[in-house]
């Protein structure tokens, strides 16, 4: 399962970087928004600066909703670093730009997933990644992590290559649900990352064997 962590935070993403289990980085128009970065330049900038911090795998995401304008934006994208995944939304043009970028080998992710179907098209277009947002589905009272393992059966039924990349996840238990279905991917916040190293039995059997280490000195 690869890591991703989901924010346009450097800071975050150095912290992640440095604990040597990341694998790359998902960012959307919001995210960027959250660090105040403005203007094309701006963000192109802040694009290559995440990809000096990570190994690959920089999602960049268009903001053109017509087909042109997304294989133009994701060709300009792709420039920017070959770490960068043009990331597009799944949309009528979106599949369409999906099918362009991956003819050119350019890597996409189909963002924006709600559905099985929609998975099938991204798979279908040549998407390297799929993200299905789990956390949004979860919000209306429908289960993300179901859809999950739908996309993934669907997925083996055709042995497509296009791997399913659990987005919107809000909380630890979450990545362990998406390990369970199988997910290729998890992106996630750092808190939800870190919340994987917390049990209060290590905390306990620490302070304990610390306890005794240091009596044993005395
Ligand atoms: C990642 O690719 C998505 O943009 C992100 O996970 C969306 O998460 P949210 O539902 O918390 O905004």
């Amino acid at each position: 399962m690869k890591f991703f962590i989901d924010t346009a935070n450097l800071q975050e993403i150095e912290e992640a970087q440095a604990l040597g289990i990341l694998d790359g980085v998902t960012t959307n128009p919001s995210l960027m928004a959250r660090e105040g970065i403005k203007g094309k330049e701006n963000i192109y900038k802040h694009y290559k600066a995440i990809c000096q911090i990570v190994d690959d795998n920089v999602s960049a995401e268009v903001v053109a909703t017509d087909y042109e304008g997304m294989i133009n934006e994701g060709l300009e994208l792709a420039e920017i670093d070959q770490k960068i995944v043009v990331k597009v939304p799944l949309i009528e043009a979106g599949i369409k730009a999906i099918r362009y970028l991956s003819d050119k080998n350019i890597r996409t992710n189909a963002t924006l997933v709600f559905s099985p179907g929609q998975a099938l098209l991204a798979a279908k277009a040549g998407a390297t990644y799929v993200s299905p947002f789990i956390g949004r589905l979860d919000d209306i009272s429908e289960s993300g992590v179901e859809l999950i393992r739908q996309i993934l059966a669907i997925y083996s039924n055709y042995d497509f290559d296009t791997q399913v990349l659990a987005a919107s996840i809000r909380h630890t238990r979450h990545i362990i649900d998406c390990a369970l279905a199988g997910a290729d991917v998890a992106t996630c916040p750092l808190s939800a990352i870190k919340g994987l190293l917390k049990h209060p039995l290590t905390d306990i059997g620490l302070e304990k064997f610390l306890a005794d280490y240091r009596k044993s000195q005395a």
